[in-house]
């Protein structure tokens, strides 16, 4: 493993990646395949801009023809694709290209690694592949995929197509599937920058429903551990687990937020909840554990870290929040807040 594509690596997970390989692996080079979508932004990357070991290429993973020139210009051995759109709200308002990018995207690139021989294909993943989660009970890597947003549809059909190209040509796959990750750059649509910047200016923090649902919030950092341990560790065909093992209610996530800015939980709005909200989602890690992995923040430290990052990073968020993401939070909360 030397030339890495990373597909969506201007994102936030794909960009906090990068940087954490070029610092780890002096040897590595990191080419970033990106079609740059509102989600994209090389601000992520501003401390890779310098490094010879980076490279940027925009262009779409639906588009086998860029693809592949781009694959045998860097003479790329493994591609991590973590392209994807990932809001699970957006994808309810409209799902096409959800489905255009982790459906045609993920066949464009398992192709692409099958025709040129690549060494490696890793899909990111999530736990939202797995459905609604009843109480009690800790997702398996072999549980059957039960999606039920658009969004956790498309990335629970990218899984089942990377499966079948281990099973059917043998190409040297491996997935993770994440939990919720919080920390730098995540772009402000999802809860906890959304809820840190409303907070830091003093806006309402739309709750969806009672704010019960359970999520595993897990600090990026750590996650891009376990990717690269499943990278050099992980058994070719197979699924690994990636998540906290430990589940916060909303709420309880929102009252550290809210403390760790020192902001009044006046701010809290309970709005109309999203249609089809999974209440829970529940990792069971045993099997990355057993590569040698734990995530080293608890969910709280992450919660804490992620409020202070976007505390002293204004120039990264406001910028966004100025901009086209203006019409997608009144779509989005216009309605739900005036109520
Ligand atoms: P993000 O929305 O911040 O970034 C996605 C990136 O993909 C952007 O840079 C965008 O420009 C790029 N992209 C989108 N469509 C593309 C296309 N057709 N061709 C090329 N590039 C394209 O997402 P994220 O939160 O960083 O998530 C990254 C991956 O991790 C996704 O696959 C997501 O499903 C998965 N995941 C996310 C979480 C989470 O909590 N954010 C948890 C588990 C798994
Ligand atoms: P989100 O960050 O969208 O991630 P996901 O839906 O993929 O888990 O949301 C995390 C949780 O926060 C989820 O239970 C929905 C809830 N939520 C709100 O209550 N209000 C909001 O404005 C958003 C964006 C999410």
């Amino acid at each position: 493993m030397k030339n890495i594509l990373v597909t969506g690596g201007a994102g936030f997970i794909g960009s906090n990646f990068v940087l954490y390989m070029l610092d780890k692996y002096p040897d590595y080079n990191m080419i970033v395949y990106d079609k740059l979508t509102y989600a994209g932004n090389l601000d992520n990357l501003l401390d890779a801009s310098d490094d010879p070991r980076y490279h940027f290429v925009r262009g779409d993973i639906c588009d086998p023809v860029t693809v592949e020139e781009t694959i045998q210009k860097y003479d790329i051995d493994t591609i991590i694709n973590f392209a994807a759109e990932s809001h699970v709200d957006r994808s309810i308002l409209d799902p096409d290209a959800f489905i255009r990018t982790s459906v045609n995207g993920t066949y464009v690139l398992l192709e692409a690694a099958r025709r040129l021989g690549l060494e490696r294909y890793h899909q990111i993943s999530t736990d939202e592949v797995y459905g609604h989660i009843p109480d009690g009970y800790s997702s398996v890597e072999s549980d059957p995929l039960e999606p039920r947003s658009p969004y956790a549809a498309s990335k629970a059909s990218a899984d089942l197509l990377v499966n079948a190209y281990f099973v059917t040509y043998n190409l040297p796959v491996t997935i993770t599937r994440g939990s919720n990750n919080i920390g730098p750059y995540q772009y402000p649509e999802k809860v906890l920058p959304l809820f840190a910047t409303n907070a830091i200016d003093g806006l309402p923090l739309p709750v969806y429903g009672d704010g019960r649902q359970k999520r595993e919030y897990q600090y990026v950092i750590d996650h891009c551990e376990a990717i690269d341990l499943v990278l050099h560790k992980g058994e070719l065909g197979h699924a690994y687990n990636i998540g906290t093992a430990e589940e916060m209610e909303n709420m309880t996530m929102v009252e550290i937020l809210l403390d760790t800015l020192d902001k009044p939980r006046s701010l809290i709005r309970h709005v109309e909840d999203r249609p089809g909200h999974d209440r829970r989602y529940s990792l069971n890690t045993t099997k990355i554990q057993a590569l040698g992995w734990q995530p080293r923040h608890t969910s709280a430290e992450a919660i804490r870290k992620t409020a202070v990052w976007y505390r002293d990073n204004e120039w990264w968020w406001r910028k966004i929040k100025e901009g086209d993401f203006k019409e997608y939070y009144q779509l989005q909360y216009g309605e739900r807040l005036a109520k």
